[in-house]
């Protein structure tokens, strides 16, 4: 299952352009994640994820890499980088960065070198066609911008094209093998870039797109997970301390063929994750299952995510989200109280989850004009609200030359405002944290089952491990009898549920982790 300390690690995920700015430029760098990184201890968040902080002209804040080994300059410089390591090090705080293998900036040196027309070493590093092709079994090509005759395959956007792992099945001239020697020096041109920042005291990735790699790849994606397998033999012999989490949201190929440690999930349209906080794209109304108005069933969530769970539990963790910086935020629809609901699910569920910043004050998605490719996912990218100062505390530049404008609302969340209000949401996260660290049993490898989830008139009750949980997400008060409850006492709650005998009462949204009543003596 990889390093041991996952099995604790409740991880922040940082976008560095949004999080706290140190120069008054208007941006965040990482001298202000440094200076942020007592709030994330105290939050009781033990690693960090930072979203791409290499040079990089930002046609897609900075998932274009231009430089992989130099940090951005409007982050700070390598050394800066290095004495964040250090910094979250020395508070016990691990910290992956973001590897964007699938592709890179077209401005990267290698493109560059790639798109001349008299061949040279990284002619092959990315997918020409040797025409002016337009387009190809729905993948988009561009052609016409180059002395080299021939078109390259985009990854994502038009600035990204894809670097060349090969094709599963080549079935043109120009199309590489997998084990051809231009797909086997782009692999080995990645982990160089990995193995350069392990070095300086990286603790390892997310991975970008991670089922991106080989083309015309199988259902199963058996080119691509035989990459990552290479990869994960070469991190278990030269960084076994190093943990790799996939942009996959396939389990069973992630984990159980590709060999990542967590794979997450994400928000996909009527899976598991989309109906607990964000199924509202359906018949133009809000079933999310937090939603207290909702009338919804826990039964869609467990059907997607128990054969997921049982498959892949022995060989890696699934990553439950708050949010990231492609989703929309949870409060955009879910209130504070709802949401505490849904962080305490989220928070107690095995495998390793992630809080995005803000989430955990109730940020707000924000109605914003496109910034750095974002479209829709900008409302989710607005800097962090730390306080009453200007900009919240984010910055002291002029409010209009921030990155992207803040949450104007009178009641805007802040910081500040709840971190000494023991019913805010913030306190809540921190309890639900401290939680999840003092019980073993809460940790990303416990067991999971399932104890009742007909909701018709009894809360959904799980178990991890020896302790039992109970949510109610709904405005009606629910009860179980069952003899599992005899002896147990609550050791946390949201609302007032109360337990006696073998009976469970859950007043509406309300949320119970009971253990057994240790004997007295
Ligand atoms: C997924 C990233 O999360 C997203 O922000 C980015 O635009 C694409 N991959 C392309 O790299």
């Amino acid at each position: 299952m990889g390093p041991s300390w996952l099995k604790d690690a409740v991880f922040y995920e940082i976008y560095p352009q949004s999080f706290q700015d140190s120069n008054d430029d208007g941006i965040g760098d990482l001298q202000g994640i440094v200076s942020r990184l007592d709030y994330v201890a105290e939050l009781g968040c033990n690693a960090l994820w930072i979203n791409p902080c290499f040079d990089s002209p930002f046609m897609d804040a900075g998932y274009d890499v231009r430089d992989y080994k130099r940090v951005a300059p409007r982050y700070g410089t390598n050394e800066d980088l290095v004495r964040l390591f250090e910094e979250a090090h020395r508070r016990g705080i691990h910290v992956l960065l973001d590897l964007v293998p699938g592709h890179t900036s077209d401005q990267h040196p290698w493109f560059k070198e790639s798109a001349k027309a008299d061949p040279n070493k990284y002619s092959a590093r990315y997918i020409w066609t040797d025409e002016a092709l337009w387009g190809m079994e729905g993948r988009p090509y561009i052609a016409g911008m180059t002395e080299r005759s021939g078109a390259y395959m985009l990854n994502f956007f038009a600035s990204q094209p894809a670097l060349n792992y090969g094709w599963l099945d080549p079935y043109r001239h120009w199309m590489s093998a997998t084990d051809s020697p231009e797909a086997l020096a782009t692999i080995e041109a990645i982990k160089d870039v990995m193995r350069f920042w392990l070095d300086l005291g990286c603790d390892g990735f997310r991975v970008d797109m991670a089922d991106s790699l080989v083309k015309n790849d199988d259902e199963r994606k058996s080119g691509t997970c035989a990459i990552w397998r290479g990869i994960r033999a070469m991190m278990d012999a030269e960084y076994p301390e190093a943990a790799l989490v996939s942009e996959w949201s396939n389990p069973d190929q992630a984990l159980c063929q590709a060999g990542f440690h967590m794979d997450f999930y994400l928000d996909h349209q009527r899976n598991g994750y989309n109906t607990l906080l964000r199924d509202y794209e359906t018949e133009g109304s809000d079933h999310s299952y937090f939603r207290c108005d909702a009338g919804g069933s826990i039964r869609r969530f467990l059907d997607d995510y128990l054969p997921k769970y049982e498959r892949s539990r022995t060989s890696g963790y699934i990553s439950f989200i708050t949010c990231n910086h492609d989703t929309p935020r949870p409060a955009r629809t879910l209130s504070p109280e709802e949401l505490k609901l849904a962080y305490a699910f989220i928070l107690t569920m095995p495998g390793v989850p992630f809080i995005y910043y803000g989430d955990e004050i109730g940020m707000r998605y924000l109605d914003l004009r496109t910034k750095e490719g974002g479209y829709q996912r900008t409302g989710s990218r607005s800097p962090m609200q730390w306080g009453h100062e200007e900009n919240f505390g984010f910055s002291g530049a002029p409010s209009d030359q921030l990155y992207l404008p803040q949450d104007g609302a009178d009641d805007a969340p802040s910081v500040e405002d709840q971190l000494d209000d023991p019913n805010s949401l913030l306190s809540e996260v921190r309890r639900l944290v401290a939680l999840r660290h003092a019980y073993e049993d809460l940790q990303a490898d416990a067991p999971f089952a399932v104890v009742n989830s007909d909701e018709d008139t009894a809360p959904f009750v799980y178990a991890r491990g020896g302790l039992l949980l109970a949510i109610n997400p709904s405005s009606q008060v629910k009860r179980l009898e069952n003899d599992l409850l005899v002896g147990r006492e609550i050791v946390h709650h949201i609302g007032n549920p109360t337990v006696g005998g073998d009976c469970l009462t859950m007043p509406g949204q309300s949320f119970a982790v009971l253990r057994v009543q240790p004997a007295c003596d």
